[in-house]
């Protein structure tokens, strides 16, 4: 299994933050937001990892994470993303890297709790099609959002004005090798991108989607409030493992 990180897009919710540099580069706590992604893929067992950026800021990925040395990775492959088309349109630059082998995607701005080890175990045993991350949140209007009927996902809206469940799709999608030929068919959305969404509905109409729910908290980091929530939450994690280490 491939591992693919989604670091594009400009980050305009976050002005001026991002003014002089690229969102995923800004502190969550004590680490940059990127290194959140990337343990997290590398806590499910995934070392062959590519990061996808843009804008003007692509080259301080590579001065900042090098090799993934920080990660105990040997290598660190990286793709560019011309423009803002979107996170189906970012995701389109990994194909190559893919080569036909199925990946698991994580958005840049994405932070979970748990290790997404089991998940990534079920989606191996699945064989094809696709897998998301759900998440029952308070604000599903932020998001895409499923609905569900005899436990399964008949469809997924994104950013719904009447959600038709409180089940967010979280940024960690797992795709077969089908996906490009998917992102290929895909036509702008009325903000003008590639949705991601589209292309999880195309897995939903062939009867190849499946999903699993975390259990700890998940944010996004893409907005003032999220990024604030997300070092608090990320704080409280890490005090709460020194006092288990002090403990015992
Ligand atoms: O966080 C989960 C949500 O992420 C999902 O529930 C939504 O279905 C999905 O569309 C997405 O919603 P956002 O509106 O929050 O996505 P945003 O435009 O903030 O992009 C999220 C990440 O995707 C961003 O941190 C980097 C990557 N991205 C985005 C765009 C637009 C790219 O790499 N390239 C892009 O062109």
């Amino acid at each position: 299994m491939k591992g693919v990180i989604l670091a594009g897009g400009l980050g305009t919710r976050l002005l001026p933050l991002t003014r002089v540099t690229n969102k995923h580069l800004l502190p969550v706590y004590d680490r940059p937001m990127i290194y959140y992604p990337i343990q997290t893929l590398v806590e499910a067992g995934i070392r062959d990892i590519l990061l996808v950026t843009g804008g003007n800021f692509a080259g301080d990925f590579l001065r900042l994470l090098g090799n993934g040395e920080a990660f105990g990775l040997d290598r660190v492959n990286y793709a560019y993303q011309d423009g803002e088309g979107g996170i189906a349109h970012a995701l389109g630059q990994a194909r190559v890297f893919s080569g036909g082998d199925p990946i698991v995607v994580v958005l840049g701005d994405n932070i979970v709790e748990d290790s997404i080890a089991p998940h990534v175990r079920a989606f191996e045993a699945q064989g094809r099609g696709a897998r998301i991350l759900l998440k029952e949140v308070d604000d599903p209007k932020r998001f895409g959002v499923v609905e569900i009927s005899d436990g399964r996902v008949v469809g997924i809206e994104e950013k719904p004005i009447v959600p038709k469940s409180r089940y967010a799709v979280t940024g960690v999608y797992m795709y077969d090798g089908g996906v490009f030929e998917i992102i290929e068919t895909l036509e702008p959305s009325e903000r003008g991108e590639l949705e991601i969404t589209d292309v999880n509905n195309a897995y939903v109409r062939r009867g190849q989607m499946t999903y699993g729910v975390l259990d700890g908290w998940w944010t996004d980091a893409g907005t003032f409030e999220s990024l604030h929530r997300a070092g608090e939450l990320v704080a409280a994690r890490s005090r709460a493992s020194s006092e288990r280490a002090f403990t015992g």
